[in-house]
């Protein structure tokens, strides 16, 4: 097969994915304005010869990618790391920028520090138990939570969250606060391990392409000081 396949993930990270993209020259300003207008399609080709793109749900990015449904993914790190898919993670996009860590009420913190049986809830099952368990060496319940992590420990339902701060502003509005940071997080780009044989001058060429445009910004300010 000629060409590439790209999964990016919906959301926030897709609006700057395609900053990228347009930035280094992949696909024209017009996939803006496709993505824009049409905001329910999921698939588009660009005008460029042999690319071709998805929208996924974040978690679902590593597994196209894994199964060789796509070459090429665009995914959170967070993602990446709670998914555990064997695939090379090429780039740091740079974008996307936040911790992921562990939070609560400020006096959890001695408990957490030392005590065993916490209970922890959380997006990301897997990243909490390798933490707790493997790095800490602590025994934790993980709950597994889909989204509005903070309620746990406010509700009573946990003692800490596992989550992503960017901001901060979720965690102060809700008297919580980061009691340790596990690791920081960006967007990355990573390949199908076939895909990297298979397709290595395809994969090569828009590698370097975004490697060059991310270095072309980060020139531009470094001048504009
Ligand atoms: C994420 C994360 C925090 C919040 C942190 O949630 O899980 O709740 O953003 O951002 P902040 O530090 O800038 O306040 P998201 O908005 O993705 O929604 P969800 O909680 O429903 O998953």
């Amino acid at each position: 097969m000629d060409g590439l396949t790209l999964a990016l993930t919906k959301g926030r990270l897709a609006g700057r994915t395609i900053d990228l993209f347009i930035r280094a020259g992949v696909v024209r300003e017009e996939m803006r304005e496709i993505l824009n207008e049409a905001s329910r399609r999921l698939v588009f080709s660009s005008e460029e010869p042999n690319l071709s793109f998805f929208m996924a749900k974040a978690q679902d990015v590593p597994t196209y990618v894994d199964y060789g449904a796509a070459d090429v993914g665009i995914a959170g790190k967070d993602t990446l790391l709670e998914e555990e898919r064997n695939l090379y993670e090429v780039l740091d996009l740079g974008f996307g920028a936040c911790r992921l860590v562990v939070a609560g009420r400020e006096e959890t913190r001695d408990r957490l520090r030392h005590g065993n049986n916490l209970r922890v809830a959380t997006k990301y099952p897997h990243i909490a138990l390798d933490y707790f368990g493997r790095k800490k060496q602590q025994t934790v319940e993980i709950v597994r939570l889909n989204g509005s992590v903070e309620l746990a420990p406010i509700i009573g339902l946990a003692d800490v969250i596992v989550d992503i701060v960017e901001t901060g502003s979720t965690l102060a509005e809700n008297d919580l606060c980061i009691l340790e940071e596990i690791t920081p997080l960006s967007a990355r780009m990573v390949v199908n391990r076939a895909s990297m044989k298979m397709q290595r001058v395809h994969i090569a060429e828009l590698i370097t392409k975004l490697r060059n445009a991310l270095e072309k910004r980060d020139g531009t300010e470094v001048e504009l000081r």
